[in-house]
């Protein structure tokens, strides 16, 4: 058990290298999803290690019920957004959906972009043994992949939902296996998401590469939230997420608040007039 603090740790960027050593040190990995230049400027300051574009952005930014219709052009212009705000952080892009399952040139081409127009430090992409030859190209291409297996959202129609992934024998050697394959192929880092603890413990003890969890327990080398579940700004929370804020409700105060002033003519006063 690692006794060093949030603030020993400090480094001043967070590379590939530093997040090695942190897996080789046991000093945990914090990872958050961000969307915008607001919030990535809160959360580079507070020191969070790792930035997410995520396709999330799908449900959390466009209201969608999948991440499937999330666009290159959408994660490419989040990514320019978010990356202006970077100081410290490493700062992420996720793959969408369709931008690296047909062709490994096609996945090199679309980390390309997140690297060049959105200025992405690595991506991210979904899967394991099937997309072992796409995250080789693009890593041979000198960018850094990060993985992500277990309950991956774009597979949901088979997986039948959100459902938490490695409960039988089967599904289990799967996982297994598909973290392998994303590590054998040159991964930094891999997501595990929506799996028992004890199969992401049993997972990271396996990998030399660190492991960053969500729904996953708390034996990974990391932890990532998706900034909406961290705040208390989305309308449903899943049961493994902790909320730190509710930042939801103080906005529906503010904005009722806001709505009674102006109706009752209280704002604006003098004080927020010019003279
Ligand atoms: O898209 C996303 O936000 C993610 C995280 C949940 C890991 O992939």
């Amino acid at each position: 058990m690692s006794t060093v603090t949030a603030e020993s740790t400090r480094e001043h960027r967070i590379t590939l290298p530093v997040l090695a050593r942190r897996k080789r040190r046991g000093q945990k990995i914090s990872m958050l999803t961000a969307y915008d230049y607001t919030f990535a400027c809160i959360f580079d300051t507070a020191g969070i290690d790792v930035l997410l574009v995520g396709d999330s952005l799908g449900n959390v930014v466009q209201g969608r019920d999948t991440t499937l219709p999330v666009t290159l052009d959408e994660v490419v212009y989040h990514t320019r957004l978010v990356s202006r705000a970077v100081r410290r952080a490493l700062l992420v892009a996720d793959l969408p959906f369709g931008s690296y399952q047909v062709s490994p040139e096609e996945a090199v081409r679309s980390a390309v972009r997140c690297l060049k127009e959105g200025g992405a430090h690595a991506v991210k992409l979904e899967g394991g043994t099937a997309v072992a030859s796409a995250i080789e190209r693009i890593v041979a291409a000198e960018i850094p992949v990060m993985g992500h297996v277990g309950l991956t959202p774009q597979a949901i129609h088979r997986m039948g939902g959100h459902r938490v992934q490695g409960r039988t024998a089967k599904s289990r050697a799967r996982v297994l296996a598909d973290a392998r394959a994303v590590e054998a192929a040159g991964a930094f880092a891999v997501v595990l998401e929506g799996m028992p603890a004890d199969l992401a413990a049993e997972i990271t003890d396996a990998l030399s590469v660190p492991t960053i969890g969500i729904g996953a327990g708390s034996h990974c080398d990391g932890q990532v939230l998706v900034m909406h579940d961290l705040l208390g700004l989305g309308d449903w929370t899943p049961s493994f997420v902790k909320q730190y804020a509710h930042l939801g409700a103080l906005a529906s105060q503010a904005a009722r608040s806001f709505a009674e002033e102006v109706a009752s003519g209280k704002f604006p006063d003098e004080e927020h007039s010019y003279r």
